[in-house]
């Protein structure tokens, strides 16, 4: 099986991390919360009777993956961004008519490699090329041996939730020059719903989220040798109405220093690392963002309660 790595290494990744402790509001990037155990607490999110998204997404995909799969078409080339653990995407590929080739596309190389393998086994008449990549930067998507008729990109669970506005929209500009003319995009976007709701996803019972978190700094303290506390941080998350979002902070419970990279990083008590935002849109705002980024909205499909989408997106 053939595979791509363009994936961030050490030099990024402290690059990154240092950039974002020295902003007056610390803060890390999201995509390095999936490392191996990190992507494991991943998973194990996913399960929680809390956090809705999977579950909600599912049972849209469920209800309509007849008309899905009609508007993606025979022989398509399916590319997923943030692939995971390729879970979610078995249920579009064995609902397609013949599909040319699975790209598999993820920052978290120790869990795409496997998982990859094991699907071109499960999949035998299926193309598997997994890249290694984060999906923002420049990679190239591998040519598949049978020509595809349509390129459809799938991006499920709501990651487009994890960019800010701008970020979102050249993200969104970025996946229409990947899918081009023909192709389409296959969208997962969480929807605004009672906060409360969304306070107990981001706050299980269980402390999964929590320790999600906080494995950031374990992640940092192992891979680029730095000396952070991770029980002297707490992690706090709260929907902000304003901004339209989930916030998840790590927040210092004292006065205290952390070394990263030769540098001396100071917290005050209190003081946040802002680690996540998970945006939640209504369809109208969501409509205007794909707009400007492009994209005419084919179709969107929801829940009852309106709590996810799942929308059907093509180049304008
Ligand atoms: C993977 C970005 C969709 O924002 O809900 C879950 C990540 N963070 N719990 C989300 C996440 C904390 C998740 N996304």
């Amino acid at each position: 099986m053939a595979s791509c790595d363009f994936g961030p290494g050490p030099d990024r990744f402290l690059a990154e991390v240092l950039s974002g402790l020295r902003k007056p509001q610390k803060e890390l990037p999201s995509k390095y919360f999936y490392d191996e155990h990190g992507s494991h607490l991943f998973a194990r999110i996913t399960e929680l009777e809390e956090y809705y998204i999977p579950r909600v997404e599912a049972s849209i995909m469920q209800a309509h993956i007849g008309d899905i799969a009609g508007l993606i078409g025979p022989q398509a080339l399916v590319i997923e961004f943030g692939s995971g653990n390729c879970e979610k995407v078995r249920f579009l590929l064995d609902h397609l008519y013949d599909p040319v080739a699975y790209v598999p596309i993820d920052i978290a190389r120790e869990q795409l490699l496997p998982v990859a393998e094991q699907f071109a086994s499960e999949y035998p008449g299926l193309e598997v090329c997994p890249v290694c990549a984060d999906y923002l930067s420049r990679f190239d998507i591998p040519n598949p041996e049978r020509a595809a008729r349509r390129v459809c990109i799938y991006f499920p669970g709501s990651t487009i939730g994890n960019f800010d506005p701008l970020p979102a929209r050249r993200f969104l500009e970025h996946a229409a020059a990947v899918c081009g003319q023909a192709g389409a995009l296959l969208i997962g976007v969480d929807l605004k719903k009672d906060p409360a709701v969304l306070h107990s996803a981001y706050n299980d019972e269980a402390g999964i989220t929590a320790a999600f978190d906080l494995n950031i700094l374990e992640r940092i303290n192992r891979e680029l040798e730095c000396d952070f506390h991770p029980h002297r941080f707490q992690h706090y998350a709260f929907y902000n109405p304003r901004e339209s979002r989930v916030e998840l902070h790590l927040i210092s419970d004292r006065n205290q220093e952390v070394h990263v990279g030769g540098e001396t990083i100071y917290f005050a008590e209190g003081e946040s690392i802002w680690t996540e935002s998970s945006y939640k849109y209504n369809l109208e705002e969501f409509a205007r963002l794909a707009t400007t980024a492009g994209f005419k909205v084919e179709q969107v499909w929801t829940d009852e309660r309106r709590w996810f989408s799942v929308q059907y997106l093509t180049p304008r």
